[in-house]
């Protein structure tokens, strides 16, 4: 039988998230929104391509959750996204409403699945949905880690002129301003970074990493990037279901690992059917920890914003 994901928001990033989805044929897709219409006619749109790209999945859109009974994977993209000038943060509480309502209503009907968060601010959501769902920590996780660490290995390869699929690199922390790229591991087909760029021009690539989603934003004007987010996704789908067990940098529920304590941070995963099945806990120097901690803070933050509306 084939998997179902549900996709919730058919904006941008969600009707992204289900294209690929299609067209990896993973699964199954229902897609909700609030909007009338919008997600069915999204979803037939999106069914109606499968002839010409050969693809064999179902795929529905609806206002109500009844049809996403029994999915496997819910990916929650619903909210609103970032305007020129606005930081991830001043999305808190309106989008703490949407999420926690679709969260809600996801769990009611598929209490087995597993919750991937894409609203921002991330981690603030991921925490909004472990609260609401009262799934266990291996069940709810963020998308994050992945997408600024895909932001920094383009901007690494651009500089050097060769594949980005050669580079490998880690960004762990919040999914804002503070999140911290470990210079130290990133490398080119196991060549370290360090030995093939000078300090300033690292420090520029990191600059604009940190910023990457800004500058889409800057751009863009009236919303928030959502390829290379729905692609980061889709890659935590796609480990899922297939139970690759692919590592990947991602926000999780820490209980004491990096010093941190009940709170979703971006570190290191190993995602599988079980979902968070491994929380790598890496050694790090005492400048990396520190601004690890310095972004969860941040984190923080905003959760104890939320903790003081509940
Ligand atoms: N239930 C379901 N859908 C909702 C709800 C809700 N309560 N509230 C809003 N939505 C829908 C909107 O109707 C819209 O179709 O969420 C969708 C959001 O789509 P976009 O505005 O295109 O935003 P998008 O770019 O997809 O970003 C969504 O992901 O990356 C993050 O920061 C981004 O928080 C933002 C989210």
């Amino acid at each position: 039988m084939r998997k179902k994901v549900t996709v919730i928001g058919a904006g941008n990033v969600g009707a992204n998230c289900a294209l690929r989805i299609a067209e990896k044929e993973l699964a199954d897709v229902v897609v909700v929104d609030i909007v009338e219409g919008v997600p069915q006619g999204k979803a037939l749109d999106l069914l109606q391509s499968g002839p010409v790209q050969g693809y064999d999945v179902m795929l529905t859109g609806a206002n109500d959750y009844e049809p996403t009974a029994n999915s496997d994977i819910v990916v929650i993209t619903a909210g609103l996204p970032r305007k020129p000038g606005m930081s991830r943060d001043d999305l808190l509480m309106a989008n703490y409403e949407v999420v926690k309502t679709a969260t809600e209503q996801a769990v009611k009907y598929s209490p087995n699945a597993m919750l991937v968060l894409v609203t921002n601010p991330l981690d603030a959501m991921c925490q909004t949905a472990y609260w609401v769902s009262k799934f266990s920590k291996n069940r709810v996780m963020g998308m994050a880690g992945i997408l600024d660490t895909a932001r920094f290995r383009t901007f690494i390869a651009q500089e050097l002129q060769v594949s980005a699929q050669n580079v490998t690199a880690l960004v762990l922390g919040g999914h804002g301003d503070t999140m911290v790229p470990l210079v130290r591991l990133a490398s080119v087909s196991g060549i370290p970074l360090t030995e093939l760029l000078d300090q300033a021009t690292i420090d520029r690539l990191v600059d604009r990493a940190r910023n990457g989603g800004a500058e889409i934003v800057k751009y863009l004007k009236t919303g928030s990037a959502y390829y290379a987010p729905s692609a980061a996704t889709v890659e935590m789908v796609e480990s899922i279901l297939k139970d690759q067990k692919k590592v990947l940098p991602c926000a999780v529920y820490l209980e004491g690992e990096y010093g941190i304590r009940d709170l979703f941070v971006g570190v290191p995963v190993k995602l599988g059917a079980l979902g968070v099945e491994k929380v790598y806990e890496i050694k790090l120097t005492d400048d990396e920890l520190a601004a690890l901690h310095k972004s969860a803070k941040a984190v923080q933050e905003l959760v104890d914003i939320l903790k003081r509306k509940m």
